[in-house]
């Protein structure tokens, strides 16, 4: 990411999940906070001609994708709070809107949006601008994966390491380093038994077909040229073994036929997600 400049894809991401609330029936998730944080302009552009936001062939396919990584990590999220869980930390976290319609009573679940400087001030001044009001079960926390730790990160930002957290990884991986990945997944293992994570991944460019490998240069291009190139992926049969090396005790890979399978079953307009990306959950 460019030195204190906002993610342009946070930006992006958003929209498709703004898009999926308004194209797509029955809906994977829900977010009635989706359009309005992509500010007035996009929001009011995007009401007016949604499908004119979704013009690539791939456009579907993301979009599916966007929806279900945030059904799945707020399913997730849910069991973990009935298992014990009172902090969420959502790493990355972009427009991710969640603190913002947090459904439990003050003070069982406290939240902290990890993110990037730049975009984490960006999101501040945009939540300012749609009249967004702060909860108080929120904490911002700006961390820089590549220059700082996790931990050291949300030290600043009182986070209790005694307490049992749930984490949220999506859409960010792929940007970074993958040692940066791998140290922050160390640090996730070390937390309290009973806490875990759920995060999206791309496939290592090795295991795609001939197919699937136009694909990902046509979106890897996309990226780069946003000034946000892809660094880090993974093959899921190593992931799983280093996860589970690294001390979580239950490792769960979904790829795309199990995501398909769980939230896209029997549906008239065909949407469902690609083949290159997978949603991993780890609890500890
Ligand atoms: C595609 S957006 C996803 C945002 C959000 N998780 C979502 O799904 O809507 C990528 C996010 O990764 C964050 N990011 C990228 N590189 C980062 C880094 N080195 N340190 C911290 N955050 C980073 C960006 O700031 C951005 O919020």
């Amino acid at each position: 990411m460019k030195e204190n400049r906002p993610s342009a894809t946070a930006q992006r991401v958003a929209i498709r999940r703004a898009a999926h609330v308004l194209l797509d029936d029955p809906k994977v998730f829900d977010d009635p906070v989706a359009l309005r944080i992509i500010g007035r302009e996009s929001g009011l552009a995007l009401q007016a001609d949604p499908p004119q936001f979704e013009t690539s062939p791939l456009s579907p396919y993301l979009r599916a994708f966007v929806a279900a990584r945030s059904r799945y990590t707020e399913d997730e999220l849910s069991l973990a709070v009935r298992r014990g869980v009172c902090q969420y930390v959502i790493l990355g976290a972009g427009l991710d809107t969640f603190a913002y319609r947090n459904p439990y009573p003050q003070g069982v679940l406290h939240v902290f949006e990890v993110d990037h400087p730049g975009t984490q001030s960006w999101k501040r001044a945009r939540l300012e601008e749609v009249g967004i009001t702060l909860p108080g079960d929120l904490t911002f926390a700006p961390v820089d994966f590549e220059t700082q730790t996790l931990e050291e990160g949300l030290r600043g930002a009182h986070y209790d390491p005694g307490k049992c957290t749930f984490f949220s990884w999506l859409g960010v991986t792929e940007y970074l380093t993958t040692e940066a990945v791998m140290a922050t997944l160390r640090f996730i293992a070390s937390a309290p038994v009973g806490g875990g994570i759920v995060f999206d991944y791309m496939l290592s460019p090795s295991l795609l077909t001939p197919a699937q490998q136009s694909r990902f240069d046509a979106l890897a291009q996309r990226v780069a040229s946003a000034g946000e190139p892809w660094q880090a992926f993974f093959d899921p049969a190593l992931l799983t073994r280093d996860l589970q090396a690294m001390g979580f005790g239950y490792v769960e890979d979904n790829g795309p036929e199990e995501i398909n399978a769980r939230y896209f079953k029997d549906r008239k307009d065909g949407l469902q997600v690609g083949s290159l990306s997978h949603l991993m959950k780890a609890q500890i």
